[in-house]
């Protein structure tokens, strides 16, 4: 008899294809995230759980699910799971480092560029009939090209997008306490956080969230900024302050910023829609076809390895 995996959501096909090899699966077909009851219920047999970074696997999630041996995560991040709790259980922790580092660093310099150049405003004002030809004070962004980068979390994809930067002559800055600039394989300047702070023109965000990351930036931070300041967040949404941030933002104490991600997703601030100075996306930084696929492989092949008694190609516990 297989083992059982519960996938909480539809993932790309090949993922699904090397599943079923292994495992008898059970699936939600609808197009939406389970609740809470139901993913309780889903989890009682299971060998295996597949899930997204948006289902809570906690305490009570583990308790209903005594067989299980895995928790492989859709996602890079695994902010959602109880790790401490599973590794005291011992289930394995998996997740998706690695193949969605690129696309995510891709998506970073578009919301870096969308917010200096006021492209989605711009997109607007033009779709509106409002362009009457060219004028010299129209749509006025910050220059990219020569200026200072700012990397808080110089892990993977903090270092892609600092060598994208390179090719705009940017100076690299960045906080990580535990990345030496000697293994990094392009110039950056490591500094403490207030020195970040005061001299990004554009502060990118790639820290994991933990207790220690959580409001990082917050009202204080945002004051210190340059007020020609760009601020994006391709992370975790609680990394940021975000009333705080659209205090920042309404009153010009930043230029403006890009978000992909927020404090209580789906959910955000409806104040947040009249800031023009503000970008926002989805939570869509590794949202491309091949990563997409990438990282349903990577997940299958976390689960099928711990079910087989092999080490997996990446897990956290
Ligand atoms: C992750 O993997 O953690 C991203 O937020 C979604 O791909």
């Amino acid at each position: 008899m297989k083992p059982k995996l519960f996938l909480t959501r539809m993932i790309p096909q090949p993922g699904i294809d090397l599943l079923k090899e292994v495992f008898e699966i059970s699936c939600n077909h609808e197009d939406r995230a389970l609740s809470r009851q139901e993913l309780i219920a889903g989890v009682q047999d299971a060998d295996a759980l597949l899930c997204l970074l948006t289902d809570s696997i906690d305490r009570e999630v583990m308790d209903a699910a005594p067989r299980l041996k895995v928790i492989s995560n859709y996602a890079v991040g695994y902010n959602n799971i109880d790790v401490a709790y599973a590794t005291q259980k011992g289930i394995r922790v998996c997740n998706t480092p690695g193949v969605l580092t690129e696309t995510t660093a891709d998506l970073t310099w578009a919301l870096i560029l969308a917010a200096a150049r006021r492209i989605p405003e711009s997109d607007s004002y033009t779709r509106k009939g409002l362009f009457r030809g060219w004028e010299p004070l129209l749509m006025l962004g910050q220059d990219v090209f020569g200026k200072t980068l700012g990397i808080l979390g110089m892990g993977r994809i903090g270092q892609a997008v600092s060598r994208r930067a390179l090719g705009f002559g940017m100076k690299i800055i960045y906080y990580s306490p535990d990345t030496d600039p000697s293994t990094l394989d392009f110039p950056a300047e490591k500094v403490d956080f207030a020195t970040l702070i005061l001299q990004s023109d554009i502060l990118s965000l790639h820290a994991p969230l933990t207790d220690e990351t959580r409001h990082m930036i917050g009202k204080a931070e945002l004051k210190m900024m340059k007020s020609s300041a760009i601020l994006i967040n391709t992370a975790r949404g609680p990394l940021v302050d975000e009333m705080a941030l659209i205090d920042a933002l309404r009153d010009g104490q930043i230029f403006a910023a890009g978000l992909d991600v927020y404090e209580q997703e789906p959910d955000f601030s409806m104040a947040m829609l009249e800031l023009r100075n503000l970008v926002l996306l989805p939570h869509i930084g590794s949202a491309s076809i091949e990563t997409r696929t990438r990282m349903a492989i990577m997940a299958a092949q976390n689960a099928i390895a711990v079910i087989q008694g092999q080490e997996p190609p990446a897990v956290v516990n």
